[in-house]
C-alpha cells in the first residue's frame, strides 16, 4: 500500500512501487495537452511532474541554509532565479564581471528545479558536493511547504505570485511554444476554463498563491510572499528585500558601489533576454531558451482576454483571495 499520505505530510516513500501505487489511487482526470492529470494534496500535476514530486519527498533532505524559490509557472521563476543567484553568488561572482555565469546560461541551468530538472525521468542526483546556501526551485505546493521545510530551522521560501490574467496568457503563449502541435488542438477558452478550475498542472493558481500567502503570514521569517508586479514596480528595494530575507543583506560599502542596481539591471528583461544563451539555447528537457522570454510586462493579459474572462478571473481572485486580506 501506499505510505505517502494522501494529506502530503512527510511520509516516507519507500520505493518506486509505492509511488505508483500511490499515483494509480489518485484521482485523475484527462489533461488538456495529453495523458492524465491527477490530484495529490489538493493540487493537479501531470504524471511526470507527480513522480518527481514523490521522489524528491522521499530522497531530497534540506538543510538549514537552503534557498527555495517557489512559484507557480508562469510568474517570474527564470527572473527570480537570476536575482537569487546573482544576490546569493555576488562575492563569489561579483556584479559586472565579464564572466558572470548569468551571461553565458540561462537561469534554469544554474538554479535547478526539483520536479522539472533533478527528479524527474526517475533521476536521484547528487547533491552532495553543492556549496551552500544551496539554491533551488520549485512549482510544487507539496515540496515548498512540506513539513520538513516548516519544521527545519533555517530554510527558507521565496514565494513570488502574479496577477492570474497575466499568468493564464503568459502560460498560454509558453505552451504554444514547448507543445505546438497539442496546443494547435486546442482553443484559448479551452486552456482558460482548465487554468480557472485549477486541472492544470500545479493548479487551482489561487490555492498555490493564497497557502504560501497564509504560511508568510505564520512563518515570516521562512517564506517571503513578493509579487512579480511588486518587483517590477521597485526593483531594487526588493533586490535588498530578498537579501536581508536570506540572510545576505547588502553593505552600505555594496549599496554605494551600486551592486543592487547592478543586479537589478543585470536580471533585467531586456538584457537577458538579448544573450545569445538566452536567443538560442535549449534546457536539458529541450525546452527553448527564449521561450521564458517573451514579453516581460504587466498588463498583456488585455491583448487576449475578452471582457468576460476578464470579469471571471477578477471574480475568482476576489472570492479567493478577499477572505485572506490578500489584494494583487
Ligand atoms: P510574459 O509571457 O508575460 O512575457 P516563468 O519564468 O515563471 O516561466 O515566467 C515567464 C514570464 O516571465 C514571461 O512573461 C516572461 O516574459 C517573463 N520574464 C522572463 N524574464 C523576465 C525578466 N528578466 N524580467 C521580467 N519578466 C521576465
Amino acid at each position: 500500500a501506499a505510505t505517502v499520505p494522501a494529506s502530503g505530510g512527510e511520509g516516507e516513500v519507500v520505493g518506486n512501487q509505492e509511488i505508483e501505487s500511490l499515483i494509480e489511487s489518485l484521482p485523475k482526470l484527462p489533461f488538456l495537452v495529453e495523458g492524465h492529470i491527477y490530484k495529490y494534496d489538493g493540487f493537479w500535476y501531470i504524471e511526470d511532474h507527480l513522480r518527481a514530486v514523490l521522489s524528491c519527498k522521499k530522497h531530497f533532505r534540506f538543510e538549514d541554509s537552503d534557498i527555495l524559490l517557489a512559484t507557480f509557472p508562469k510568474c517570474g521563476t527564470t527572473w527570480l532565479m537570476a536575482i537569487l543567484y546573482a544576490i546569493i553568488n555576488r562575492h563569489r561572482y561579483p556584479i559586472g564581471s565579464e564572466d558572470h555565469p548569468l551571461l553565458t546560461n540561462n537561469p534554469h541551468s544554474l538554479v535547478r528545479n526539483f520536479e522539472l530538472n533533478l527528479y524527474n525521468k526517475n533521476a536521484i542526483p547528487d547533491l552532495s558536493n553543492m556549496p551552500a546556501p544551496r539554491l533551488f526551485a520549485t512549482h510544487a505546493p507539496a515540496l515548498s511547504l512540506c513539513d520538513e521545510v516548516k519544521n527545519n530551522s533555517g530554510c527558507k521560501v521565496v514565494y513570488v505570485c502574479r496577477n492570474p490574467k497575466d499568468s493564464v496568457v503568459s502560460f498560454w503563449h509558453f505552451l504554444g511554444k514547448l507543445k505546438p502541435e497539442a496546443a494547435s488542438r486546442l482553443s484559448f477558452d479551452e486552456f482558460f476554463d482548465s487554468f480557472c478550475s485549477g486541472v492544470i498542472t500545479f493548479g487551482l493558481f489561487w490555492d498555490h498563491v493564497v497557502d504560501h500567502w497564509k504560511a508568510s503570514l505564520s512563518m515570516p521569517e521562512k517564506v517571503m510572499f513578493l509579487s512579480y508586479e511588486q518587483i517590477i514596480e521597485q526593483p531594487d528595494h526588493y533586490v535588498k528585500k530578498m537579501a536581508e530575507f536570506m540572510g545576505c543583506p547588502f553593505s552600505s560599502v555594496e549599496e554605494d558601489e551600486g551592486v543592487v542596481n547592478g543586479i537589478v539591471k543585470m536580471c533585467s528583461f531586456s538584457h537577458l533576454s538579448q544573450l545569445e544563451v538566452n536567443k538560442s539555447g535549449r534546457t536539458q528537457n529541450g525546452v527553448r531558451h527564449d521561450s521564458f522570454f517573451r514579453r516581460g510586462v504587466v498588463g498583456d493579459s488585455k491583448n487576449l482576454l475578452s471582457s468576460e474572462m476578464i470579469n471571471k478571473i477578477d471574480r475568482i481572485t476576489e472570492e479567493k483571495f478577499s477572505p485572506h486580506g490578500l489584494t494583487i
